[in-house]
């Protein structure tokens, strides 16, 4: 290691533009986690119950090991010693998520939970004393359930407002010490798996039909908070709002024509379906042909897909100061037909993912190891969305072993964060930040404490939940200490 690290020494004075391993001096290097998943304290101090509060405690079924995220990490305690752990790696931000339901437990601003303010603002005060800049996600998935079950949550259009109102609460709120925001993480799996496939909370099977309501309304909700921030906080604050997207790359799984097609659809349904009505104006033209044609041989009298009006596609249009990107891995994609009378959005998208026999399997069906992925999706996004600046908001590895040696984790690691460099200095993409998902061990959803992504295993069976230090902490503490990617 030391060998290495002289090396990153050496190539940063001499070679500079020769793809040195160094990061650019502002690069945002750090580990993000959601509310939900780490803060625990459920009910605690006027808290009300999110729709995956709900979720969890009324079908235990749904949930790997039936589990439900009442402590979960205790963050909600334990907030300084998480922040001690990220300062002592090293890392210069931290992307974190506030609960809707913490601050305004009603859904709604005539009803301010003080003490839920006052946590978020110790942990910012925390962050600001150890120099680490928070990314703020406004809405990791935890919508209050009263709003879900009094107005039908995205699935109205009047969410917008109420998003709208509850960003320029946080806006105000926290703003002098948030720049960096988030309005809603991974859209896809809101409304396709939430609103669509119903696996996730709220839990609604909507066939193909919910999916893209979901999609339109959530929309709506993202830009009328961008354009808050725009109007009202931009100049006092000088931050920026993004909106997160997911997606595995897809690889064409052949030559042909119908399978490079297939790749593209998965693309565009998965990440354009979001990342082009906000960077480039409207759905993807191939989403907007291909539910329609389908729409109508399933005897839809319009489109399962709702148009925008002008006036939404232009006010949605531009409202990503940065792109935020989910990403953790990479699949082939193959032509498939999909049958035509059962709706769905995976019906729509007809593309068959499967994996190579050589690839090395992992916990997951859909988990590889395979950081190619992450820089030809970079390249594609950079392409495809005019260049923008890239914020890789998550980026991990899965693992159903809680071990501490977890070279599997480091080996992922190194090879995404090389992936990282190359595509920032030998493909010019405008790549300023990377996020590791996760500093800790969390409630992974419907994987419940049985997925561990964390630097730092959590012993959930311990009463005090310690956090105890895994190989692949050690492994990012020196390369964020020395901003350089060493082997
Ligand atoms: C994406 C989600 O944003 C996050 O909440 C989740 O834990 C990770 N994927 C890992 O599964």
């Amino acid at each position: 290691m030391k060998l290495f690290l002289l090396s990153c020494i050496i190539t940063l004075s001499f070679a500079q533009d020769i793809n040195p391993r160094k990061f650019p001096p502002n690069f945002l290097l750090g580990v993000a986690n959601a509310a939900t998943q780490i803060e625990g304290g459920w009910n605690e101090d006027g808290k009300s119950e999110s729709i995956w509060d709900h979720f969890a405690h009324n079908f235990p079924e749904k949930i790997a090991d039936k589990s439900n995220a009442d402590i979960a990490c205790d963050s909600y305690h334990k907030y300084k010693e998480d922040v001690a752990l990220i300062k002592a790696m090293g890392l210069n931000h931290y992307r974190l998520s506030i609960a809707w339901t913490r601050v305004l437990p009603t859904g709604r601003t005539d009803n301010v939970n003080e003490a839920g303010v006052q946590y978020y603002k110790n942990v910012f005060k925390e962050l600001r004393d150890n120099g680490i800049i928070p990314m703020v996600t406004l809405y990791h998935w935890d919508l209050p359930q009263i709003l879900q079950e009094e107005m039908g949550g995205f699935m109205n259009e009047s969410i917008a407002d109420l998003f709208g109102d509850y960003a320029r609460f946080c806006f105000e709120t926290f703003g002098e010490d948030a720049k960096w925001w988030v309005t809603i993480n991974e859209p896809k799996q809101v409304c396709q798996v939430g609103y669509g496939a119903g696996r996730y909370a709220p839990g609604i099977k909507s066939n193909g039909v919910g999916d893209y309501v979901c999609a339109k309304n959530l929309l709506l909700a993202h830009a009328r908070a961008w354009h808050i921030y725009d109007e009202e906080f931009r100049e006092k604050n000088q931050g920026k709002v993004a909106i997160v997207v997911d997606g595995s790359w897809a690889e064409p799984g052949s030559d042909n024509e119908a399978d490079k097609a297939a790749s593209e659809r998965a693309l565009h349904f998965g990440v354009g379906l979001y990342g082009n009505p906000v960077f480039n104006g409207d759905w993807p033209e191939l989403v907007k042909q291909r539910v329609a044609e389908r729409s109508k041989l399933e005897g839809f009298s319009e489109s399962r897909l709702p148009a925008f009006t002008d006036e939404q596609i232009k006010y949605i249009n531009g409202t990503s100061d940065y792109l935020a990107l989910n990403h953790y891995s990479t699949m082939m994609a193959s032509d498939s037909e999909a049958p035509i009378g059962q709706p769905s959005f995976d019906n729509d998208i007809s593309a068959r993912s499967w994996a190579k026999p050589e690839w090395t399997p992992t916990s997951q069906w859909w988990f590889y190891d395979l950081p190619w992925g992450l820089r030809k999706f970079l390249n594609w996004l950079k392409n495809t969305y005019n260049n923008p600046e890239i914020v890789i908001t998550e980026n991990g590895y899965v693992d159903n072993d809680d071990t501490l040696e977890d070279d599997r984790r480091i080996h992922y690691l190194r090879g995404y964060l090389s992936a990282c460099l190359d595509a920032i200095y030998e493909d010019k993409v405008n790549l300023i930040g990377y996020t590791a998902w996760s500093i800790m061990d969390d409630w992974e959803w419907t994987g419940g404490y049985s997925s561990f992504l964390g630097m730092y295993k959590i012993d959930f069976k311990d009463p005090d939940i310690p956090r105890i230090k895994r190989k692949s902490a050690g492994y990012f503490t020196t390369i964020a200490h020395n901003r350089c990617l060493i082997d």
